[in-house]
């Protein structure tokens, strides 16, 4: 086994495990560092240096996301030098981009914002002009506001390592740096798949979703988690609702596996058929040629009667069932058991193998 590391933070003796930055251990002692561009599913980039701490006989201030730890370390993350830094760098921000939160989006759930509250910064000091980019709103499910962008990196590292679609990353130079895909195309020109990882990592306003414009403020909303339906992964599912209606899918980030919190295009955006007008809220039985509505008991009675009729006329391999990768597993272990135990025959499948 590895021999722990010693060494201190803000005076207090700490054991690290070797490998681990000095954000991971201060995270494991209860001890706050401000982050942004750190993404713990990613790579370390050292992109924004909000997360500086002091470290005895440095030569400047280290970035704690990406500085892993090394015996006797003397370590601060609480002096007035280390604050000043951070509001530097926050301030810089905030004066860089276009952040109105008032008609924005991630008003509410913005790591910037709760950042300079945290920091106490009044106002920022400086005023950079924005580049005055012209939203993206070309798709039906993904935004973009390239004025409050600020080069985190996380949606390009998301987009790479975790969906590992390669879409997106930066492009230009200085104040013209901005992320996107391939020859600044929108998304929808772009090979875009849509999975939404982009949105979901964004700690600003820049890549919001869409579909969840104007639906209802972070506060507003009640998480629900649930399984996903549109295959047989089991991605868990949080349903964003306000006002009893689904306005947002996000991933769900506490249970782990299977997914981890990441979805794919389905299980984001795929949220309209639920109160579409063509849905099925009820059986339907032919009849006289014509599909007509039935309760529940009906339709059950009448598929019983159906199934007994051919079994007893033409035995139970005359009949065979397709289940669907839409239920979940216990849905499709009751299916088979019900074909085999109750109907009597093999002849049972599943769409997924087709
Ligand atoms: Fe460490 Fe951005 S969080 S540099």
């Amino acid at each position: 086994m590895d021999r722990k590391i010693l060494l201190t933070m803000d005076g207090r003796d700490i054991e690290a495990n070797p490998g681990q930055t000095i954000l991971d251990v201060a995270k494991e002692n209860g001890i706050f560092i401000p982050t942004l561009c750190h993404y713990a599913k990613t790579t370390n980039v050292g992109a924004c240096r909000v997360c500086v701490v002091e470290v005895k006989n440095a030569r400047s201030m280290v970035a704690s996301c990406c500085m892993p730890v090394s015996p006797g370390m003397e370590i601060k993350t609480d002096t007035k030098a280390v604050r000043d830094a951070q509001r530097l760098i926050v301030e810089l921000l905030w004066s860089s981009g276009d952040h109105n939160c008032l008609t924005c989006e991630q008003n509410g759930t913005c790591e910037l914002q709760d950042l300079i509250y945290w920091l106490k910064i009044e106002e920022p000091r400086f005023k950079i002009e924005s580049p005055g980019y012209a939203p993206e709103n070309t798709n039906t499910m993904i935004s973009r506001d390239l004025n409050k962008c600020i080069l985190c990196g996380r949606c390009v590292r998301a987009c790479n390592e975790i969906q590992v679609n390669e879409i997106l990353d930066f492009s230009m130079r200085g104040s013209r740096a901005k992320v996107g895909p391939a020859f600044d195309s929108d998304y929808i020109g772009s090979e875009c798949f849509f999975c939404g990882e982009c949105a979901d990592v964004c700690p600003v306003g820049a890549i919001t979703f869409r579909q969840a414009r104007f639906a209802g403020r972070p506060w507003e909303i009640k998480k629900i988690r649930t399984t996903c339906t549109y295959c047989g992964v089991g991605c868990q599912m949080d349903l964003n609702v306000h006002q009893g209606k689904i306005v947002k899918v996000s991933g769900n980030r506490s249970y782990g596996e299977p997914n981890d919190g990441s979805l794919c295009v389905k299980g984001r955006f795929g949220i309209d058929f639920m109160d579409h007008p063509d849905r099925l809220k009820t059986p339907l039985i032919r009849k006289k040629g014509e599909l007509v509505e039935a309760g529940w008991d009906e339709a059950l009675d009448y598929i019983a009667a159906k199934f007994k009729t051919i079994r007893d006329q033409d035995g139970p391999d005359a009949l065979a069932g397709l289940s669907s990768a839409r239920c979940t597993n216990e849905e499709n272990y009751l299916f088979q058991k019900f074909m085999r135990a109750a109907i009597g025959t093999n002849n049972v499948d599943h769409c997924a193998r087709l």
